[in-house]
């Protein structure tokens, strides 16, 4: 059977990181896959994550099974962390919650559920999106729409293009996939002027808001990011949402995310918790405990939180600072052209707005790396590389 296999390209984003590995040059520049890297180009592991890992391995005591759902405590922590200490929802009974194998795993948690409970349902996806956003829903067997989201010659969010689109088309029961915050790949996010109009729009239309919240905390703060994420939620019946814990608290590798589901009432959610239990027993059984625990323990212990808080401080301002210089290190090294939108933008990601041939430029000539849409991961960027890679940019443009 296998004879009928075909070469498939390469994904898009992992591939940078395998290029840039085997790239002998030693001014090479790596601002491909979204991890975060400190000023030597290192992606630390936190400090309280560190310490936490220490205290879980002189206490744990057995690797039995978790279950389908993970850890109860972790999905009762991000829950608040996500939707707000003592939350409605929770006090309410209206989540079901699942601890899963980083927010990809919990994108398809979401996604087998929804195809579960509403066989071919339609997701529509801001144009761009995260790429794997598309893979993952039409894996799950749901139906892939899009709605304009970016505009590149203002560089921000097209909203009266993505409103009047979902206004015309889409129907009750669709679901609108939104960034809860650090747009991926853009770095442009809704005002929370705009997350009421969505709010409002679902709310008339019957459409159920899917947010897919990967970066809380590395754009404005834990709380102010999912500020349009929380407003929306209390606009809605239902609502689906997909967290991470790798950028936030650094687990990538742990794979640690979780996919909560609001409904209407108490009842309901604990038919949702049952079928996305299911869905996740037929797929994976149950999640990897480690991350999870890791999270658990810094966010059940003040000293730990606050500490993992001021060190993710530390990265947002960082990257805020990274984003300034590198506008100025475009002016520097002779560019006339406006970057200041990439000041504006929030996260790690921006769009440098350069064409597909000045992109292969910058990788293949300057081992410069970035994935082809020209998004760049701003905290590659650092004092040792941020000249090299101005001079480069300015060389294509
Ligand atoms: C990215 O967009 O670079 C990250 O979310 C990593 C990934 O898995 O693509």
């Amino acid at each position: 059977m296998f004879e009928s296999l075909q070469p498939v390209p390469a994904d898009p984003i992992l591939k940078l990181a395998v290029m840039h590995r085997e790239d002998p040059n030693p001014n090479k520049v790596d601002l491909g896959l979204g991890v975060y890297k400190d000023e030597q180009g290192h992606t630390p592991i936190m400090r309280a994550v560190a310490a936490a890992e220490k205290r879980l391995l002189d206490m744990e005591d057995t690797k039995t099974y978790v279950g389908m759902a993970g850890w109860a405590r972790y999905n009762e922590l991000v829950a608040e962390v996500v939707l707000g200490d003592n939350n409605a929802y929770a006090a309410a009974g209206r989540l079901a919650i699942a601890q899963t194998p980083g927010g990809t795993g919990a994108l398809r948690v979401v996604c087998d559920f929804i195809n579960a409970v509403k066989p071919g349902a339609k997701v529509w996806c801001g144009k761009p999106t995260w790429a794997n956003h598309h893979a993952l829903i039409q894996a799950a067997g749901l139906e892939l729409a899009e709605y304009p989201y970016f505009d590149p010659a203002t560089h921000s969010v097209d909203f009266d293009a993505m409103m009047a689109t979902l206004e015309a088309e889409a129907q009750a029961g669709d679901l609108v996939l939104v960034h809860g915050c650090c747009h991926n790949p853009s770095g442009a996010d809704l005002n929370i002027d705009q997350w009421q109009a969505l709010g409002e729009l679902a709310q008339a239309k019957g459409l159920i808001p899917y947010v897919d919240i990967a970066y809380q905390g590395m754009g404005a703060g834990m709380e102010e990011d999912a500020a349009g994420l929380r407003l929306v939620a209390g606009m809605v019946d239902e609502m689906v949402i997909a967290s991470s814990c790798s950028k936030n608290f650094g687990l990538y590798r742990e794979r640690t995310g979780t996919a909560i589901i609001i409904t209407k009432d108490a009842d309901t959610a604990a038919m949702a918790q049952g079928q996305m239990n299911g869905v996740i027993r037929g797929n994976y059984s149950m999640p990897p405990s480690h991350g999870a625990l890791v999270v658990q323990t810094i966010l059940d212990d003040a000293e730990l939180k606050a500490d993992w808080l001021a060190e993710l401080g530390e990265v947002r301002e960082r990257i805020a600072r990274l984003r300034k210089q590198l506008v100025q290190a475009l002016q520097d090294a002779g560019v006339e052209q406006d970057f200041s939108f990439i000041e504006r933008q929030n996260g790690m990601f921006s769009f440098l707005g350069v064409n597909k041939d000045q992109v292969d430029t910058l990788v293949n000539e300057h081992s410069c790396y970035m994935v082809g849409s020209s998004r760049i991961n701003v905290a590659g960027l650092n004092d040792n590389n941020m000249a090299y890679f101005a001079k480069a940019v300015a060389s294509v443009l």
